[in-house]
């Protein structure tokens, strides 16, 4: 027999999208979460020097360039690694998936909402899931007492959570004393935190804060050149382990690494050495976007909520979570009971792709879904960014959720 395994929610509403597209229909695409922005022109130059070099590289991804990438988070928020501890693959979607894999049987901690794949991943991996529960009060945050409460359900000695921020699926971050709090409650537990830090570099005002700064001892951190960089189709993702790492525990992520990826592609580690020069080098790069998707975010917030779509303001990344519990029971009138009906009606009535809360880990009678503010062609750097000339299809999709709840 097989597993049961679906296609990853986010890519299936970005074929459907194109479907659509084929149609002739006009779709603004809010489904999908891809940067528009290009890598800086130095990196894409770069990779065309490297078509050549069509070696495999080692397992754990090219010296120098962990020393470039320890040194690039250094001098960005005072994260310390060390170059021998940190891995290179392919995306860190296959890291985080073989950090699972390297337990043999564990309870992993995941809240509602959380990215659609960490649930699949560890239910791929045999573990036992416990849903940590949030609310819209706590702006979607990980709370000490949800995992103290959550600690009862445990079945397993080894215990995993999994830490994401700025959100996917909300845009949300922590506070330093927030991050404190949690370590503390990890530390008690004895819990190991796989914080994926992916849009970390994405962060409004240029200062997040790694969870690895506050609970050293047993924090695996996850990123990559996908949302910063504006390379997700690069596939290029890096782990941070924690300086005392079980030997066997990064033997095993070495061995499982061997069997699946075998290495990053060279020749996107090579324009990486380029991407992970030079932080304060970056810093520009990183500000334009920061500028551009804040602006676009807080637009699109202050519409909604507006519109009595509940919604807090992004604080890095692209995206938003968007509560239409004030709806319910009008929805529940014209039959939209569930954020799949939901999703489905807007992208019927409206053109607008965004993806159901039940992907994120909710009960499908949960009216909510994820916006990724993303259509949009990247301006030129040097241009002044304008709201509607340049993002036009964000601007109409909101206009057009807006008038369509306005109608109920
Ligand atoms: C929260 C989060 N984590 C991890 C990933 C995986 O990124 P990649 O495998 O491209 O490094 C994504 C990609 O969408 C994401 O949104």
């Amino acid at each position: 027999m097989y597993r049961q395994v679906e296609e990853s929610q986010t890519l299936l509403i970005n074929t459907r999208s194109k479907e659509l597209i084929a149609q002739n229909k006009k779709i603004i695409k809010f489904g999908f979460g891809q940067s528009p922005f290009l890598p800086p022109t130095e990196v894409m130059d770069a990779l065309k020097q490297a078509v050549h070099h069509k070696e495999y590289s080692s397992v754990q991804g090219e010296l120098k360039l962990r020393e470039h990438i320890a040194n690039f988070h250094l001098q960005h928020n005072g994260l310390k690694v060390k170059p021998e501890n940190i891995l290179l693959g392919p995306g860190s979607k296959i890291l985080l998936f073989n950090i699972l894999m390297a337990f043999e049987q564990a309870d992993v901690f995941i809240a509602a909402p959380a990215w659609v794949s960490y649930q699949p991943q560890a239910k791929l991996a045999g573990h036992h899931i416990i849903k940590l529960n949030t609310s819209f009060e706590e702006r979607w945050r990980i709370t000490p007492k949800a995992i103290q409460e959550a600690t009862n359900k445990k079945e397993h000695e080894a215990s995993i959570m999994i830490l994401n921020h700025p959100g996917n699926p909300d845009g949300l971050t922590y506070s330093g004393m927030e991050l404190r709090a949690i370590a503390t409650a990890c530390k008690a537990l004895d819990i190991l935190v796989i914080s994926d830090e992916i849009y970390g570099l994405l962060d409004f005002n240029l200062s997040h804060q790694s969870f690895a700064n506050f609970y050293p001892e047993k924090t695996i951190t996850t990123t990559g050149l996908s949302k910063w960089c504006g390379a997700g189709g690069w596939r290029f993702g890096t782990a941070f382990l924690y300086d005392d790492i079980e030997p066997a525990f990064k033997q095993a992520l070495i061995g499982i690494g061997s069997e699946t990826y075998s290495c990053a592609p060279t020749p996107i580690q090579i324009a990486a050495k380029v991407a992970y020069q030079n932080y304060t080098h970056t810093l520009p790069y990183l500000k334009w976007q920061t500028d551009i998707l804040k602006r676009i975010g807080t637009f699109c917030v202050e519409r909604l909520n507006a519109a009595n779509i509940k919604v807090h303001s992004p604080q890095g990344g692209f995206y938003i979570f968007l509560d239409f519990s004030f709806f319910t029971e009008k929805l529940a009138a014209a039959n939209i009971s569930t954020s799949n009906q939901l999703c489905e009606q807007l992208l019927e009535r409206t053109g607008v792709a965004l993806l159901p809360a039940s992907a994120f880990g909710f009960e499908q009678g949960f009216l909510a879904t994820r916006l990724a503010f993303v259509d949009f062609e990247a301006p030129l750097m040097e241009s002044e960014f304008d709201l509607n000339q340049d993002c036009p299809k964000v601007v109409e999709g909101i206009e057009l959720i807006c008038n369509w709840i306005a109608a109920f």
